[in-house]
């Protein structure tokens, strides 16, 4: 029986082992963290991470060949397999911030492989890495002292969350990039083996490492790049009357371009988009390149005016001030189907409302514990887990997560709870406008005009 180890027991390394376990039942999969209390969690029926059907697949495998730990070094050296999932977020500090990638994580990581390993592995790439890490992995695998044969393959992750589970089960493509040397092949050759149990053949493409640890980036940047655009667009439609609604859907019509990401908002968030492509943009300078990178650096100025503008349109549409007034606030995680709150629309929106001296009351399906945290030294700032109570004595709502259960709320009995006049910003183009100003709100859209009720209903 063959061991993988997977550093990292996050959004990726959790899911990911989860379902190559279940695939894989002549595999030892074992996932090791240096967060005890997320392992710990792993362990139980409350997993660290809320992720539609996970909880599924992880009963069905754990303790038959799913394993958690948090004694990492211990475990490196019986791995054949090592899947490093560790976090790269975005440098905080000296050289690069605000953009590269920070490798301390990445880098503490390779040196315990180095050092703990007596026997050969293959480490595989899972983090999304800058181009040309694998080099300074090797280069920092093979300073070991202990003569030990490493062989480095990239395998970047493309799962989105909220939909992890089926991105797992059936992936667009699974990408593995290795060395062009026989050893090298040899382990592309096993880590295609995998995914090879349930992926089919011919969507496990494999390239050279420089290209497959580029092609994440770039796949991100592709996708971001295309809520930029539309975003961009929907601040036109605003000023001329114009609906982004229908000029997507013509748009994505178009077999050239296709139907998604396509969808106007409040601006991309998550962990991953705004990161990989600062990051890329730096890569870009690095490489004497500013041209490009100021091109890539434009898709995320964009994200950063978008969330910005709604909040204009907010001051704009409620006199000029929110000084004192109650929003409440619908949906903090940073899409629907995820408690994950990491680089949220609705943090930079908060904060911006809280600069207003505006009073929020936040409520979320699923992410209220991680808001709590974000928020927690923001002034005037309350939760409820219930929209209802959210909206009582509201000056205004502001729909921020596209979560599928606003739809269904009654409006009516919230209207009659509200302030009035009562306002509602729907930043997702989540619900039924037209029904909303006949109950009598004031109806902010994104990517359209505004809808005023009724007048007998003022
Ligand atoms: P995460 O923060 O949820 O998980 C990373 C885990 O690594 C943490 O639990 C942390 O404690 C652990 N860790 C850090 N250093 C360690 C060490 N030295 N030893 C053991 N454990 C260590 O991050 P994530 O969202 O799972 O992302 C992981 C990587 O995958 C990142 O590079 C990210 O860009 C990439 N990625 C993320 C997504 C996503 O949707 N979240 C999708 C594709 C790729
Ligand atoms: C993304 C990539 O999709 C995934 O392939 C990669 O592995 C990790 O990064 P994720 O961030 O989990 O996944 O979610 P995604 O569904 O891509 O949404 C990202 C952000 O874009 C969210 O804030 C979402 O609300 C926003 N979005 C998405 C839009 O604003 N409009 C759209 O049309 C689509």
């Amino acid at each position: 029986m063959k061991t993988i180890v997977c550093i990292g027991a996050g959004y990726v390394g959790g899911p990911t082992m989860a379902v190559i376990a279940k695939h894989c039942p002549e595999y030892r999969v074992e996932v090791v963290d240096v967060n005890a209390a997320r392992i710990a969690a792993w362990q139980t029926d409350s997993l660290p991470i809320y992720e539609p059907g996970l909880l599924d697949v992880v009963k069905a495998v754990r303790g038959r060949n799913l394993f958690f730990y948090d004694d990492v070094e211990d475990r490196i050296d019986r791995a054949d397999i090592i899947f490093v999932s560790v976090n790269t977020p975005t440098k905080g500090f000296g050289e690069g911030a605000g953009q590269a990638a920070d490798l301390q994580y990445w880098e503490r990581t390779a040196r315990q492989i180095a050092r703990c390993s007596t026997k050969a592995k293959i480490v595989v790439e899972k983090s999304t890495l800058p181009v040309r890490t694998a080099e300074a992995l090797e280069a920092i695998l093979h300073a070991s002292e202990n003569d030990v044969a490493f062989e480095v393959v990239s395998n970047p992750e493309f799962l989105a969350e909220g939909t992890a589970i089926r991105d797992l089960e059936e992936p667009d493509r699974v990408l593995i990039g290795a060395r062009a040397t026989p050893s090298g092949q040899a382990a592309l050759e096993e880590i295609v083996k995998i995914y090879a149990h349930w992926v089919p053949r011919e969507n496990i493409i494999t390239t050279d490492v420089w290209s497959s640890e580029l092609a994440k980036l770039t796949a991100n940047a592709f996708l971001a790049q295309r809520i930029s655009s539309v975003n961009a667009i929907s601040a036109l439609c605003e000023r001329t009357g114009a609906n982004v609604a229908h000029v997507s859907r013509a748009v994505g019509m178009d077999r050239r371009i296709g139907p998604k990401f396509l969808r106007a908002g409040v601006g991309f968030g998550g962990s991953c988009f705004r990161k990989d492509i600062l990051n890329l943009a730096y890569l870009c300078e690095y490489h004497g390149l500013p041209e490009v990178a100021a091109y890539w650096r434009q898709v995320v100025e964009l994200n950063e005016f978008q969330k910005r503008r709604f909040v204009r349109s907010m001051l704009g549409a409620m006199f000029n001030t929110l000084a004192g007034k109650r929003i409440a606030v619908f949906g903090f995680a940073f899409k629907p189907g995820t408690s994950d709150t990491r680089d949220s629309p609705a943090m930079a929106i908060c904060e911006l409302l809280i600069e207003e001296h505006a009073q929020l009351v936040v409520t979320d399906p699923r992410a209220l514990d991680n808001a709590r945290e974000d928020l927690k030294d923001a002034p005037d700032c309350a939760f409820t887990p219930d929209p209802y109570e959210a909206a009582r004595g509201a000056d205004a709502i502001a729909l921020i997560t596209g979560w599928p259960e606003y739809r269904e709320l009654d409006y009516e009995r919230i209207f009659r709870q509200m302030a009035k006049p009562a306002f509602l910003f729907d930043g997702w183009n989540e619900l039924d406008h037209e029904a909303l100003a006949r109950i009598g709100f004031h109806v902010y859209r994104v990517g359209a005009p505004p809808l005023e009720p009724p007048p007998e209903s003022t």
